[in-house]
């Protein structure tokens, strides 16, 4: 198998990202450039992503981030196999930039377009960097997403479970929100829990124990602006042991589900291929969350593997990947493809 070159756009949310990846599909790849640009300082005056804001500063950043992608990895136009761009699912005038800029590109330079779901990056990302064989349970956790999926293979996805209403970084950056934390809330409530008290405040646990995996976190966000209410003088203390509560509140939820959906996919399966327990996407980050799920795989002997949070989070490198495990495997797609808003993985 010949070691294919890739460039990796993405825009589908508040990163503008692009990368170079090469490697040969199944094997592990090289990361020759990684380039992210994220939007914070664009949307931290309202407290979560604009869109039209993001698709503007897509615009203006994208040729640039691209331009610096080629000249770290030091690498020609001709030296590219294909360019693969984020086609959705996403803030749909931010998907329209990075693909219509790939398409233009794909143009200019003769080189294959390659659609790439954004999902898809994040179910596929750990095995750009880790030895990750199919098929594996996948957790991936991030700001518009809380979905448990068992990756057959490439291309075959079941959906186990999703979340009924917010994804779980959207309860992370409404939580830091209420509690007056910044933007992006993730990082902001896990550096304020970590000198807070997790049980001053007793918060619902939703659907822990309910039959099947999906997920529910709109409650918890409710019960969270139940306390605060609108008394902007809450202490300074009193932040800290509510973070602490949500963030344990989060950790016990996504810990019993994922934990039961391991016992399933172990059921289905048998230990014989080895069971392994992925988690990806932007809350990945979270150290506690990654140390709470170490523990139910353990237990229940899957080996969890997790990307370096650098690819957890939204990049070009994921989309890279993808496009270079999908390139090899059905070649490249119609110029014609177009930016999708809504794109399930599986169902
Ligand atoms: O995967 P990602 O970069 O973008 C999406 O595709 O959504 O995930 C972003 C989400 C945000 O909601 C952010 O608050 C959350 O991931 N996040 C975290 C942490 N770092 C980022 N949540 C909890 N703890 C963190 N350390
Ligand atoms: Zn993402």
């Amino acid at each position: 198998m010949p070691v294919l070159r890739i460039l990796g756009i993405e825009t589908s949310c508040d990163e503008t990202a692009a990368a170079l990846v090469e490697g040969t599909p199944g094997g592990k790849g090289r990361t020759l450039s990684n380039i992210v640009l994220s939007q914070l300082k664009e949307h931290a005056p309202y407290g979560g992503v604009v869109p039209e804001i993001a698709a503007r500063a897509h615009v203006e950043a994208l040729d640039r981030i691209i331009d610096e992608a080629m000249r770290k990895a030091d690498i020609t136009w001709n030296a590219i196999d294909a360019i693969a761009a984020t086609a959705g699912p996403g803030l749909v005038g931010g998907v329209m930039v990075g693909l219509m800029t790939a398409k233009g590109l794909c143009v200019a330079t003769g080189k294959p377009l390659i659609a790439v779901n954004h999902l898809e990056g994040h179910a596929l990302s750990p095995r750009l960097v880790l030895d990750c064989p199919f098929p594996y349970l996948l957790l991936l956790v991030s700001g518009g997403h809380t979905q448990l999926l068992a990756v057959e293979g490439l291309g075959r996805y079941r959906l186990m479970g999703t979340t009924i209403d917010d994804a779980v970084g959207e309860a992370f950056d409404k939580t830091a929100k209420l509690l007056g934390l910044g933007f992006p809330g993730g990082p902001a409530v896990e550096r304020a829990a970590r000198n807070g008290d997790a049980s001053r405040f007793r918060l619902p646990r939703p659907l822990i124990d309910r039959e099947g995996f999906d997920f529910s976190f709109s409650g918890l966000k409710t019960a969270v602006r139940n306390h605060v209410g609108e008394d902007e003088a809450w202490p300074r203390e009193a932040r800290a042991d509510m973070a602490a509560s949500f963030q344990q509140a989060v950790i016990d939820v996504l810990s019993a589900r994922a934990g039961k959906a391991m016992d399933d996919f172990a059921r289905r399966k048998g230990a014989a291929a080895g069971l392994r327990f992925v988690i990806a996407g932007g809350v990945a980050a979270n150290a506690g969350i990654r140390a709470s799920l170490e523990k139910a795989a353990g237990e229940r002997g899957f080996t969890l593997l997790a990307p370096p949070p650098a690819l957890c989070t939204d990049n070009g490198a994921m989309i890279a990947w993808a496009g270079l495990e999908r390139f090899a495997m059905h070649g490249a797609d119609d110029l014609i493809v177009a930016a999708r808003a809504r794109w399930p993985l599986a169902s």
